[in-house]
């Protein structure tokens, strides 16, 4: 595996903690749970694609990129660890963002949003179209003698999922320092490199840890599997890895998420839960997903007490405050007043 001769820079404070949750474990009354704090990676507010960019960035240096292109949703978490990696290594950013829902207001800058504002991106907004667009904007930046790096959405490319394999070995040296077994490892998949780096990392080093990726929302399990598949195919040739992912190490949970971002009472009750048993404050669009899986998995049987969970955090804690009245409600048992943000593209 060619991964130490790999240009990177360094953006991530690692290794990331890997922390005991006993009172989650004890409440569930089922698998031994730990948490690896990827949310704790210490890029504007950390996440999980602080490890991908290290080895983005240090390919766009050496490559003497001037610019840096990327794009992805509205308030997206990798934009705005983009726009700060993009800072740390003294570039400029360009966001070609995917817009909110018509009527929403593009000058409320809040969230993610105000956080790109603030790290200093150049901000395109488009409610369609965003490939096309993404393509003039890289020949306009050529033809006017720039070097623009292009990153696609989420980083998840062979480059960045290398990100993950990296963090296999940061888990495996921990769990062998912590003398433990880990039988599973449960995180929010999206854009499908994390989940690559992890399942690939853990089939390479033969640890058989059964990687269960939670899906936020969009995206069917097949499709999405398909994508890990050819995403994990590239990254073992690009990182000269002999293993090969088969469809039985691709483990993609698609019914926690119900839509990007929506609330739903099973996310709801994960996000009270972790704070108030173990005062981990995780994200409602993609960690609360991933622990709703767990927590059901816990209780339907599918984990037991003879198994050893982490939990990767991937972060995004940002966007909590956006769902201050769902939670509010949730707290007090009432119905909840929306089900889908107003910043998404799916409210009518
Ligand atoms: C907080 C958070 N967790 C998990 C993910 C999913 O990671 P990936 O895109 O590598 O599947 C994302 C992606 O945006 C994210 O922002």
């Amino acid at each position: 595996m060619r991964l130490n001769t790999l240009p990177r820079v360094d953006l991530a404070v690692t290794p990331t903690p890997l922390q005991p949750l006993p009172h989650l474990t004890k409440h569930l009354n089922g698998p031994k749970i730990l948490v690896k704090r990827d949310d704790l990676t210490g890029l504007a507010f950390g996440g999980n694609k602080a490890r991908k960019l290290e080895y983005l960035m240090g390919d766009a240096l050496q490559k003497r990129a001037d610019i840096i292109v990327t794009g992805a949703g509205f308030h997206s978490n990798w934009c705005t660890q983009t726009a700060a990696a993009a800072c740390k290594v003294g570039l400029p950013v360009i966001l070609i963002k995917s817009g909110p829902r018509d009527g929403y207001d593009p000058e409320s800058w809040d969230g993610n949003h105000l956080l790109h504002r603030l790290l200093g991106a150049d901000i395109t907004i488009l409610r369609e179209g965003s490939a096309q667009r993404r393509q003039e904007i890289m020949e306009e930046l050529k033809a006017q003698g720039r070097n623009p790096y292009y990153i696609p959405v989420g980083g998840s490319n062979a480059i960045g999922s290398s990100g993950y394999i990296r963090c296999i070995l940061e888990l495996l040296t921990q769990s062998v320092e912590q003398s433990i077994r880990i039988t599973h490892l449960y995180h929010a998949t999206g854009s499908g490199g994390t989940q690559t780096g992890l399942a690939l990392g853990a089939k390479a080093l033969s640890t058989g840890i059964n990687v269960v990726g939670v899906s936020t929302g969009y995206g069917d399990a097949t499709r999405m599997s398909q994508r890990l598949l050819s995403l994990s195919e590239e990254t073992a040739e690009f990182l000269e890895i002999d293993a090969r992912l088969t469809p039985d190490d691709i483990n993609v949970l698609t019914q926690y998420g119900e839509g990007y971002g929506y609330v739903t009472e099973a996310k709801m009750e994960a996000i009270k839960l972790c704070a108030e048993t173990e005062g981990l404050i995780i994200d409602p669009v993609y960690t609360a997903p991933a622990m709703a899986a767990l927590i059901d998995n816990a209780r339907n049987g599918t984990l037991t007490e003879k198994d050893t969970v982490v939990f990767l955090h991937t972060g995004g804690t940002a966007a909590l405050f956006a769902y201050k009245e769902a939670l509010k409600t949730y707290i007090k048992g009432e119905p909840f007043p929306w089900k889908i943000p107003e910043w998404s593209p799916d409210k009518e």
